[in-house]
């Protein structure tokens, strides 16, 4: 068995390391992403494992499957940037990291809402500049809240426990209940009545077409006024521009987001200064002090990367070596 794994981070490399000397098994890590101009890379390996949030496009699934490639695993849990239409026509096999570790994801999304609530990215700038008074930045408090989820998957359930934690009252919406949620009478029924109820809606939920801008103009206006947001999910739930008017109105309170539907070529990018950002849209919300932005970092820890790395490697080896793995990520 040969693996090549694309986009391999320096922070990623002891990890593939050490699971490539237990297994006694091949891996040549590339730094690049999985393009056109790097799938040839891949001829005579068995498999490839890769991260990368640009498109997996129908050309280089095609010529992954020329090179007789079917087992590509994802270091991620995300699969929306795959072309699906040419994985089920070249029966090429995708698996995905579902649990590298949902705790992650939670714990950021919790800390960056406790944050907002506090006002201490407010106090901060204060205290940067010698004013430690303490008006007009009078907290909320969220053992008062009613926090709404949007999806009630491992993340969605990491969260429900953190946000309870701190004594708010959890409701929450998914086609599927979770038995354990249902009988503690957690769910509501539709998504406007969760808008109707809550406080802080925080989002979990993969982006599909379905949901793409599920939060738009018309979703804020059915939200309490001065609801707060939480986005750690995807950015293409949330319309950005009804976001911001959302914002300019005071309807949404604030907002802590990990992902921004524009994200892609931007995050994870040093471009030396505030203004030199490419992005004037993402820059109107950076400015502002109840909205709290990060570079999509929530799945950044050391256990979610050791996790992402070593589970993937370890689902491509079962799909080589036996077609099949528990992470197949189904595509219809
Ligand atoms: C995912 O796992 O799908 C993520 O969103 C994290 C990714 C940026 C590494």
């Amino acid at each position: 068995v040969k693996i090549i794994a694309y986009g391999i981070r320096d922070d990623e490399q002891a990890y593939l390391k050490q699971w490539s000397d237990d297994q006694g098994i091949e891996v040549k890590a590339v730094s690049e992403l999985l393009d056109e101009s790097t799938v040839d890379q891949a001829k005579g390996y068995d498999g490839a494992v890769v991260y990368q949030q640009k498109p997996y496009t129908a050309a280089v699934l095609d010529k992954l499957a020329s090179f007789g490639i079917k087992s590509l695993s994802l270091r991620n849990v995300g699969v929306d940037n795959i072309d699906a239409d040419a994985i089920k026509r070249n029966d090429i096999k995708v698996t995905n990291v579902p649990a590298y570790s949902p705790n992650a994801i939670a714990e950021l999304a919790a800390t960056q809402l406790m944050r907002l609530l506090r006002r201490t990215p407010v106090f901060d700038k204060k205290i940067a500049a010698g004013n430690l008074q303490w008006a007009p930045d009078i907290a909320d408090e969220l053992d008062q809240m009613t926090v709404g989820v949007i999806a009630t998957g491992r993340i969605g359930r990491k969260a429900i426990n953190i946000y309870k934690g701190f004594g708010a009252k959890v409701i929450a919406y998914d086609i599927f209940h979770n038995p354990e949620l249902e009988k503690e009478g957690m769910y509501v029924d539709t998504l406007d009545e969760l808008y109707a109820q809550s406080d802080v809606i925080s989002l979990h939920s993969p982006a599909t077409k379905e949901n793409e801008h599920m939060f738009n103009d018309d979703a804020f206006g059915k939200m309490k006024d001065g609801v707060w947001i939480v986005n750690p999910a995807r950015g293409a739930l949330i319309d950005t521009d009804a976001l911001i008017r959302a914002l300019d109105s005071g309807k949404v309170a604030g907002a802590a987001l990990d992902v921004y539907e524009d994200e892609v070529g931007i995050f994870n990018t040093d471009f030396g200064s505030f203004d030199a950002i490419p992005d004037e849209r993402l820059k109107n919300l950076l400015k502002r002090d109840n909205v709290l932005v990060t570079p999509h970092i929530a799945f950044y820890t050391k256990t979610a990367v050791k996790n992402m790395v070593q589970f993937a490697l370890n689902s491509n080896k079962n799909l080589i070596e036996t077609g099949t793995d528990d992470d197949i990520v189904a595509f219809n």
